[in-house]
């Protein structure tokens, strides 16, 4: 290899991360119940373009076809969530069996292509059932969780060895309760703050299932969607602003779950928002985790603003040249994936980190030959491996990295605007076409590495 060649340690894993409402369609195929999103997306107005997961990319029948893809990819691993309401229509009570024989199926052609399943949870579809009875807010949804998790790791412990809790539980408390931009669609902070910890303790309900259950080698972790938080200047307000952010986005979910304790700024400013704690729900929280899944798009950049609701800031993200933004305007800032990841070990000393989401949506066209070319995203991808790579020369232990996403797909409240895809999905046909971030990607793996 050229000098300059940056590789990563052996048996580093290269995957792709997918979501069950996001891909699979069959939204109500072999008894699925009803999630919230298929609700969210029913209702007008709530989707940008009226999409709904109806279909998204029919991986449910297309999944042997998507193997194949991942195959050609090189890929070693594979994040792919469960939907709850294929497993329990209703939530608890009768599990549907069809739905998981899905995954069943799933799982033995991933061992069979040789790639590592990694199973999410919960990706946000909850049965709607559940939601009725008041959702995540309620705390006996986390028993209901635990009891659904403990059926699927009987079900598929001997086979799946990597297991996450959840998917962005900030997300499924504060854009389902809070803002109201994704399912169910609440606006309710207090709501929502309840949800947090709801969500915190299912985890902890969980990962313990998942122990008695699992088998040997049982690998637990939970997803969180994390970013450093800087401040737009060195205002004193300005900083207290980014403390916050941090707080909000990172400090709520990694300090229970790693050290057993809400922190005291977030107790102080929620005050008589701060959620409704049981004697025993922090030990619960805190179990021990076998890695951490890190979902990393970009750093947010606040400024404080009395008039800007409850937190009393407001994103500022820098513009103009020499910044860039994806189609989501999201920034593109690979340098904090470094400092949120060395953070990660000095504060929090996971056992392992997997990056379990990285990526870009950008507005790829096809050309007249159907090739889609994509150097936006392919830089951005690039230039997070290289960021990677310099935080594990640090000593982080970052064992794989997945790229969000496989395929186009449906993205939320953006319904089908948005491609993150390595491979294009042209929705009418469902044919699939492996973009040069694709094409890219697979020379990474194949090398280990990369030339920066
Ligand atoms: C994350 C979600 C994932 C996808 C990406 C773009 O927040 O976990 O499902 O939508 O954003």
């Amino acid at each position: 290899m050229p000098s300059g060649f940056l590789r990563f340690p052996e048996g580093f894993l290269w995957g792709a991360a997918t979501a069950s409402y996001q891909i699979e369609g069959a939204h109500d195929a072999d008894g699925k119940g009803e999630s919230i999103w298929d609700r969210f997306s029913h209702t007008p107005g709530k989707v940008a373009d009226g999409g709904t997961g109806d279909v998204a990319c029919d991986h449910y029948h297309l999944y042997r076809q998507d193997i194949g893809l991942m195959r050609e990819l090189g890929l070693t691993a594979y994040r792919f969530s469960i939907s709850w309401p294929r497993v329990y229509p209703t939530g608890r009570g009768q599990v549907n069996p069809a739905g998981l024989d899905f995954y069943d199926r799933l799982v033995d052609g991933l061992l069979a292509a040789g790639v590592q399943p990694f199973a999410t949870l919960y990706h946000w579809d909850l049965p709607q059932a559940l939601q009725e009875e008041g959702g995540w807010p309620n705390r006996s949804t986390a028993y209901a969780f635990r009891d659904y998790v403990a059926t699927v790791g009987r079900r598929l412990g001997d086979r799946v060895k990597h297991w996450i809790t959840h998917n962005e539980p900030w997300c499924t408390a504060y854009l389902g309760y809070y803002t109201g931009e994704h399912a169910p669609g609440l606006r309710d902070l207090p709501a929502a703050i309840q949800a947090t910890h709801t969500l915190l303790l299912s985890h902890g309900e969980a990962a313990k299932a998942l122990r008695e259950v699992g088998g040997p080698g049982c690998q637990v972790g939970i997803t969180l969607n994390l970013g450093p938080a800087h401040p737009t200047s060195d205002a004193d307000e300005d900083r207290a602003a980014a403390r916050r952010q941090d707080g909000y986005l990172n400090r709520w979910f990694l300090d229970p779950v790693f050290l057993g304790t809400y922190p005291e700024d977030m107790l102080a400013l929620y005050s008589r928002l701060a959620p409704r704690i049981e004697p025993g729900d922090l030990d619960a929280i805190r179990q021990p985790l076998d890695f951490l899944g890190v979902n990393f798009y970009s750093r947010s950049v606040v400024k404080a603003d009395p008039s800007a609701g409850f937190f009393q800031m407001a994103a500022s993200p820098p513009r103009g040249p020499g910044h860039e933004y994806t189609a989501m305007d999201w920034e593109v800032y690979p340098e904090a994936l470094y400092e949120l990841l060395v953070r990660l070990q000095a504060d929090y000393d996971a056992p392992k980190l997997y990056i379990t989401e990285n990526g870009a949506a950008y507005r790829d066209v096809p050309g007249p030959d159907g090739q889609v070319d994509d150097p936006d995203r392919l830089s951005y991808l690039r230039r997070h491996f290289v960021q990677c790579h310099r935080a594990i020369q640090a000593r982080v232990p970052l064992a794989g990295y997945f790229v969000w996403t496989l395929v186009d797909n449906f993205e939320w409240a953006w319904g089908y605007t948005r491609r993150f895809g390595i491979v294009y999905d042209d929705f009418p046909t469902q044919r699939r076409t492996v973009k040069s971030s694709g094409r890219f990607y697979r020379q990474v793996i194949a090398d280990n590495g990369l030339q920066p």
